[in-house]
């Protein structure tokens, strides 16, 4: 089982022909909704990849509720830990460019009230795999990292949006997936020594014991374990939309795990699937199905 501990947003997406600078209006082309948030996200990528998911969020007691409820619920992905708060439902205001790029800005609403009892109540178990990122609250995020640890489950931490007071307690994930901007971020907040990105990694990796892994975007990703460096390379895509690809590749990840694959095969198939989530728009519709992974990837 994959409990995934975050956020639950509904996205409103606007595509322009390229994205506004500061102050500058610019012309849309279209304008949808899509179910998102990190933590969705990643839920629906996992509960695609073919493990069983169970999801901690809130929402509100809003329309957007269920809009943004309704893939995870199709898929599978159980509900019951799913508050209904007083508070609106999360959104996510995104601007897809034309080039594929994009611009967002979250109003957390109910992702906010996502509290450390919310860990209480989940009550991790030994067996599971338990998958964070930072769009709720970060005494929740550092909460359910030492529930984690305390019940021997493995914990993957998404450091995804970067908070620097999140440096305290990065190291206490198991796993640690950033992209290189926020590595980069961190690697400063916690004085990691190293010529360069590499070598700052594999720092971070033998200082702490855990694992590093770090997306690269076109260039694929790497991680580094205290004894081992990785590299996998990205799978090439023409990408029409980018939102979403970092949470379907936290999934696919997670879910490899439970699998028991291997590091190097769990970061060929993450980077697959992230590659694959740039195909389509929005985020949680783009996300692909594991048949579609491993045809990519050439198994049966
Ligand atoms: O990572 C993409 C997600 O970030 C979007 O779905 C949006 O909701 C924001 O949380």
């Amino acid at each position: 089982m994959i409990t995934i501990l975050g956020s639950i947003n509904l996205d409103l997406i606007a595509r322009v022909e390229r994205l506004p600078r500061p102050g500058e209006t610019v012309p849309g082309e279209a304008f949808s909704t899509a179910p998102g948030g990190k933590g969705a996200n990643q839920a629906l990528a996992a509960r695609r990849a073919g493990a069983p998911v169970r999801m901690v969020g809130a929402v509100g007691q809003d329309a957007f509720a269920g809009q943004a409820l309704a893939l995870l619920e199709k898929a599978g992905v159980e509900l019951a830990a799913v508050a209904k708060t007083g508070t609106a439902t999360g959104t996510a205001m995104i601007l897809v460019g034309g080039d594929g790029e994009n611009m967002i800005a979250i109003v957390p609403g109910a992702n906010a009230e996502v509290l450390p009892e919310h860990v209480e109540r989940a009550a991790f178990g030994a067996r599971e795999v338990v998958l964070l990122q930072h769009e709720v609250p970060l005494q929740t995020v550092k909460a359910a990292l030492g529930a984690a640890r305390a019940a021997g489950a493995v914990s993957i931490l998404n450091t995804a949006p970067f908070h620097a007071a999140a440096a305290d307690f990065v190291a206490v994930a198991d796993y640690v997936i950033a992209n290189e901007t926020e590595f980069d971020l961190y690697a400063e907040a916690l004085a990691l020594a190293g010529a360069d990105r590499e070598a700052r990694i594999r720092a971070f990796a033998r200082q702490t014991g855990r694992t590093m892994i770090v997306t690269l975007g076109k260039d694929g990703a790497v991680a580094a374990t205290p004894e081992d460096f990785l590299r996998v390379p990205a799978h090439p895509v023409t990408p029409v939309d980018t939102v979403g690809a970092g949470d379907t590749f936290c999934g696919y990840f997670a879910a490899a795990l439970v699998e028991g694959v291997g590091l190097k095969e769990a970061l060929g198939r993450a980077a697959v699937a992230g590659a694959l989530a740039c195909l389509k728009p929005g985020a949680q519709p783009a996300i692909p199905l594991r048949a579609e992974i491993d045809a990519a990837m050439g198994s049966p």
